[in-house]
């Protein structure tokens, strides 16, 4: 978020850093200057225009109410106000009109699976009208937070080098039983699950994406299935999405309508071995597509391959665009 601010057009007057107790005190660099962290408190947001909340659920539930009740308008990257109906979930390129509706004073930032294709898919709704989405994503470690880095890095340092993974259960003696944020290990694996246990079988973070992704395209029936599963990535989400539209679609238009949308770019020549991978695509700020086929047997339906930075896109980038949207009103 900080490497986020520093490097867009500075349009901020004073930047405040907000942490728990534990890190009062601490300096941290941004725009090339070196700021004291405060201890959260109301005090804290006093004369603050917008807060940008990246703070656990429970937190964010409880303080940023009090953030707005003293005049801020909070843009939240956690979970906690993303399904509100008095709290508008906001991609930039897709729905910025409605970050300006916000009775609570509070703007939701979407999860990083959906925010990883949301800017294509919308760009492709906006031509053709989206009926139903399937979607399998291959996520990076890195939206399991620092421990879901930390633990890919020490498995992967007790497997290197080994023949592992030719007979069951050997990676697993190798990392042993603390398989970190992961219900298995991730080293020389994927695995199907992220998040927590929904009804019917379903992850948490699978029903964020239905959820999320009808509520930024404004179709709140759109028939949604999702697979989620974590694969030894360090960051950058992939998605594979079957796309089913209203009209029929061609390989060309679709191609057109990815590489001119604003945030997009069409990565796509399998001939020359080209199509965007985590490793290429990570650093960077647009949302990556190639593999664009038409489906097989459905002249109305796309295959895309998608990829984009979790951390950036996914996460601080897009609460960064939001609070410049919201600055913007002012001018
Ligand atoms: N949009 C997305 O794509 C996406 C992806 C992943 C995660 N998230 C969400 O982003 C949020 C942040 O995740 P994270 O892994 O960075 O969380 P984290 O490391 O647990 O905490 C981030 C910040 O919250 C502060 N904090 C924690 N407890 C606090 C307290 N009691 N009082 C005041 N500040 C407190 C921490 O302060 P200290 O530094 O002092 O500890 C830290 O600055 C979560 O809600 C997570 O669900 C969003």
């Amino acid at each position: 978020m900080l490497r986020i601010l520093s490097q867009r057009a500075d349009i901020w007057g004073e930047i405040r850093l907000v942490a728990s107790p534990r890190s009062a005190g601490r300096k941290l660099a941004v725009r090339g200057e070196e700021v004291e962290v405060l201890a959260l408190s109301e005090e804290a947001f006093d004369g603050v225009d917008i807060a940008l909340f990246d703070v656990p659920d429970e937190i964010a539930e409880r303080w940023a109410p009090v953030a707005a009740a003293r005049g801020a308008v909070v843009v939240d990257n956690s979970g906690a106000f993303r399904m509100d109906p008095d709290v508008p979930l906001v991609v930039p390129e897709v729905n910025p009109h409605a970050v300006h509706s916000r009775p609570r004073g509070i703007v939701a930032n979407p999860n990083c699976t959906t925010l990883s294709m949301i800017v294509a898919l919308g760009a492709l709704h906006a031509a053709y009208g989206l009926r139903e989405l399937v979607v399998s994503s291959y996520q990076a470690v890195s939206g399991a937070g620092r421990a879901g880095v930390e633990t890919l890095r020490q498995q992967m340092s007790l497997v290197a080098g080994t023949d592992l993974g030719t007979n069951p259960g050997d990676v697993r003696r190798a990392v042993g039983e603390n398989t970190g944020p992961f219900p298995e290990p991730v080293a020389l694996n994927v695995v199907p699950w992220a998040g927590s246990l929904r009804e019917d079988g379903w992850s948490s973070e699978e029903m964020k994406v239905r959820d999320e992704s009808r509520k930024i395209l404004g179709l709140p029936k759109l028939p949604v299935a999702v697979t989620c599963v974590r694969v030894p990535v360090v960051t950058t989400h992939s998605l594979t999405v079957h796309a089913r539209f209203q009209d029929e679609v061609t390989v060309d238009g679709a191609r057109e309508i990815i590489a001119t949308a604003p945030g997009v770019v069409l990565f796509d020549n399998p001939e020359a071995g080209e199509f965007p991978t985590p490793a290429d695509v990570v650093g960077t700020d647009p949302t990556w597509v190639g593999r664009v086929r038409r489906a097989l047997d459905d002249p109305t339906a796309l295959e895309l391959f998608v990829c984009g930075d979790n951390l950036r896109k996914g996460a601080a980038l897009n609460a960064t665009q939001i609070a410049e949207l919201i600055a913007a009103e002012r001018r």
